[in-house]
């Protein structure tokens, strides 16, 4: 038979015999190798491919296993004659998938819109990236310790399934932290573990929303729980922000039959601003009335540089109204993807089993690990020292706007939080602006894609958490440029 083409890579991972044996598949499925066909001996196709003829037997013998050969005592190897048709016919080289029809998804998968484009998340850390902590200064010596520890230490036990509510001991340790640090009313039993924020959004709108229901959310708002609502069929009903936080007297008027609020009192997404407490009461008093639920999204609150902390709208709740979401990816890195959520004991139960549904459990040694994290002290440690290298680069940021991009943006508030938004002149197009910073290794990301409704105001979302003080200061130089280009 003719020399079988098989290419073999000895400066890649894969092993040598699962290349062989990808190999010999690829030549069935491409035809190849035809059904009944026999194939080489293992010691000439060892002796062809210049390997020793252990892998070789490997590789056979995978796929004597998976039924694409059949031995035959005595009398050699064969390509099986039962697989198939429409296997065969898969082509050598792959296809690009077709796109599913509008009909092959469900509703709530159309209606979660494309932007803003997925990737935009998880580019390099570069400046003005939205979202990210200063993943450079992260204690990493001694997170690796706690986590090798944890591990070498895992039992069989906790190889096992894991509680779907989460590691007891990291319940306890933020409960304690909550209570001492966000004035949250909260007992460890109150306290459930979810994989960040995203998750716990989506179990929440899973646990207490029907389709179609209708959400109330803030006008700008953030573009990650307009997904997660409207991938659990709620229909969004945008209330506009304005210097004290969401406007509730139009939530009240647009507010009927609404059934539930998504809320960032601590530090508006995108804006900044904080909701003032008499926002605060008003909200909480419209959610008792109507018996709806107020989703209290606390992402960064860690994070103040004017004032104290203001402490969570949970805090304040009297009628168990609130449900309570905050997350460690900015207080530490989003790669953790730990969050909680602090549930009403009432509706304990009802999240506990849709949390079953969902993932069953968050994994469970980043868990350990980080209740050790807590408890130790280093949490604590890395948050004074977070606040004072965030403000310097915040300042820098300012600096770098008030030196490169004057008169060419208006700057929102910035006395929380990791990024600051600014809002272009008239005529600019934020997308535009984005794009071309883009291209020069900025990231920014637009304003108008906070919009669930018309967009009044372009703009751009400068995150500041990142990057050194002197690459912010060069990113708002090419800012200025891109402005200038743009006008
Ligand atoms: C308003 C808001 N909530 C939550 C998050 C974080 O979500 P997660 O915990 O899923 O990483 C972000 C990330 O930037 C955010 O901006």
């Amino acid at each position: 038979m003719a020399t079988l083409h098989l290419p073999l890579d000895r400066d890649v991972e894969t092993p040598i015999f699962r290349q062989i044996s990808d190999g010999l598949r690829r030549a069935i499925l491409d035809g190849r190798l035809r059904p009944g066909q026999r194939i080489p001996s293992t010691r000439s196709l060892a002796t062809d491919l210049g390997v020793s003829r252990l892998p070789v037997l490997s590789a056979y013998e995978q796929l004597l296993h998976e039924g694409y050969l059949v031995g035959r005592t005595g009398s050699g190897t064969f390509v099986s004659k039962s697989i198939p048709d429409d296997l065969l016919r898969t082509p050598a080289v792959a296809r690009p998938a077709p796109m599913p029809r509008p009909d092959d998804v469900s509703f709530r998968e159309r209606v979660v819109p494309n932007q803003p484009s997925l990737t935009s998340w998880h580019v390099p850390v570069i400046p003005f990236q939205v979202g990210l902590p200063a993943l450079d200064l992260f204690p990493h010596a001694a997170w690796a310790k706690l986590v090798a520890r944890q591990l070498r230490a895992e039992t069989a036990e906790q190889l096992a399934y894991g509680d779907p509510a989460g590691s007891r001991s990291l319940r306890v340790a933020i409960a304690e932290h909550l209570r001492a640090s966000r004035a949250v009313r909260c007992v460890a039993d109150q306290v459930l573990i979810v994989s960040g924020s995203q998750a716990a959004l989506r179990l929440a709108a899973a646990t207490l929303l029907e389709p179609n229901d209708r959400v109330a959310v803030e006008e700008p708002g953030y573009f990650g729980a307009h997904r997660a609502l409207r991938a659990a069929g709620a229909q969004l009903v945008p209330v506009p922000v304005d210097e004290e936080g969401l406007h509730v007297a139009t939530l009240e008027r647009r507010g009927k039959n609404v059934r539930a609020v998504y809320v960032t009192p601590s530090h508006q997404y995108p804006l900044g601003t904080t909701m003032s407490a008499s926002r605060r009461f008003a909200l909480l008093d419209w959610a008792a009335r109507n018996d709806a639920w107020i989703l209290e999204d606390d992402y960064d609150s860690e994070f103040r540089y004017i004032s104290r902390p203001v402490g969570a709208l949970q805090g304040m709740d009297a009628h168990d109204r609130v449900i309570y979401m905050g997350t460690f990816s900015k207080a530490l890195f989003p790669a953790l993807r730990v969050g909680y959520i602090v549930v009403p004991p009432a509706l304990w139960n009802n999240f506990l089993q849709s949390r079953f549904a969902f993932d069953l459990f968050t994994p469970t040694l980043y868990q350990r690990a980080l209740a050790e994290f807590l408890k130790q002290g280093h949490f604590a440690r890395h948050l004074r020292r977070m606040r004072s290298a965030y403000l310097e680069r915040r300042d820098a940021l300012l600096r770098g706007l008030a030196l490169h991009c004057r008169d060419q943006v208006q700057v929102h508030n910035s006395d929380a939080g990791l990024h600051v938004a600014v809002l272009l002149r008239e005529g600019l197009d934020d997308h535009d602006v984005a794009t071309r910073l883009g291209r020069r290794g900025v990231a920014a990301l637009t304003l108008s894609s906070s919009f669930v409704g018309p967009t009044p105001k372009q703009g751009l979302l400068l995150g500041f958490g990142c990057a050194e003080p002197d690459r912010l200061l060069e990113a708002t130089r090419i800012l200025g440029d891109v402005l200038r280009e743009s006008a």
